[in-house]
């Protein structure tokens, strides 16, 4: 990741008319439990007003490819929240937009999206049937495909994306004078988890270690760094972390990740539910937290190493650790939010 497409993504996106960093919150009482210095939580469910992270990838691409062009229009395949990114990145920019979505997007992610004015094609079969047709369409028609996963001949806009990501740890560099010595990133494809990682060596001054967590019904980025290649795993059953739920990383994550990673995670569905309750009901803080389905896996990771003695020494998470964990969406998806807040509660 060139550092200058770094600097350009935060030299456009901080000029956005409603730009604000997101807040970087700490979970005082989780910390005083595992016995660590610090807990940071950077709160992405107010990223504008799209809910997560995303909402600087898709939409600054977006603009990059379009170079003021009003004619263009714009497609892309997604779980949800990309999707959402590009829609609002076209909207923005008065361009019409096609975004294809699997019979697994839920009808409440589809609405959000259709709130940004793109129209919306749902596609038998799962994510990668959702690509081929976009695909497919996009080349009959000539319309610019907006993606955020890389492959050997389409990096650039993923890139982007990445970039966009990464003025994460750009926000953050300016909003602590701590040294963070672990970063506990989920992953999908690795978008997100690579372009932190691009964010921490342009940004920071001392590279802490990097853990990856995963659904361990998507764990693809653990797979392929325990083979030392890029592997396809098969999904038997579809996590409950719908924007993990990948069977196959990205290229230039890889390329990024295999290098960077310290450590991976695959963690279940089981606690999911228990942790969104729990950071809506201060549980791990002083302020009640809005983290959706994918912002949860962080703190169970979190969790689950301090209590596995063995982990917690090979990480040299001790007493004068600060940890940064992504709280990457709110209720995103905020019919799904309210089950697992009920299913977490009882
Ligand atoms: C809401 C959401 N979607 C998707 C992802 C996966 O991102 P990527 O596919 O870039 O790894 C994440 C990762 O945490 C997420 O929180």
């Amino acid at each position: 990741m060139p550092s200058t497409m770094l600097a350009k993504a935060y030299n456009s996106i901080s000029n956005w008319k409603s730009y604000n960093a997101s807040p970087l919150l700490t979970l005082d009482k989780l910390k005083k439990d595992l016995k660590v210095k610090n807990i940071f939580y950077k709160d992405e469910s107010k990223r504008f007003h799209l809910k997560s992270f995303k909402a600087l990838g898709g939409a600054y691409a977006v603009e990059k490819i379009s170079k003021g062009r009003r004619h263009i229009i714009i497609s892309s395949a997604t779980a949800g929240n990309h999707g959402r990114s590009v829609a609002w990145g076209a909207q923005r920019l008065k361009l019409r937009c096609k975004i294809f979505v699997s019979q697994y997007v839920s009808d409440t992610r589809v609405d959000e999206i259709k709130k940004f004015g793109a129209k919306v094609i749902r596609v038998k079969g799962n994510y990668e049937d959702s690509l081929k047709e976009c695909q497919k369409l996009s080349k009959k028609n000539n319309w610019k495909i907006v993606q955020d996963v890389s492959t050997k001949n389409y990096k650039y806009i993923p890139q982007l994306t990445m970039a966009g990501y990464s003025i994460i740890i750009k926000e953050i560099s300016k909003q602590t004078n701590q040294y963070i010595t672990h970063i506990f990133l989920q992953a999908g494809v690795g978008g997100l988890a690579a372009g932190i990682v691009a964010g921490v060596a342009k940004y920071f001054k001392r590279i802490p270690k990097i853990i990856i967590v995963e659904p361990d019904n998507a764990d693809c980025v653990l797979q392929s760094i325990k083979d030392n290649k890029l592997k396809k795993i098969k999904i038997k059953k579809e996590s409950i972390m719908g924007g993990m739920s990948c069977n196959e990383m990205s290229l230039v994550p890889w390329q990024i990740l295999k290098n960077a990673s310290n450590c991976c995670v695959s963690i279940s569905d089981k606690n999911i539910a228990k942790t969104v309750a729990g950071l809506k009901d201060k549980k791990f803080s002083k302020t009640s937290i809005i983290g959706g389905e994918c912002a949860a896996p962080g703190v169970i990771a979190l969790i689950g190493l301090c209590n596995n003695v063995k982990a917690k020494k090979f990480l040299n998470i001790d007493k004068n650790s600060n940890i940064l964990v992504i709280g990457c969406e709110g209720n995103a998806d905020v019919k799904l939010y309210k089950q697992l807040l009920s299913k977490g509660r009882k």
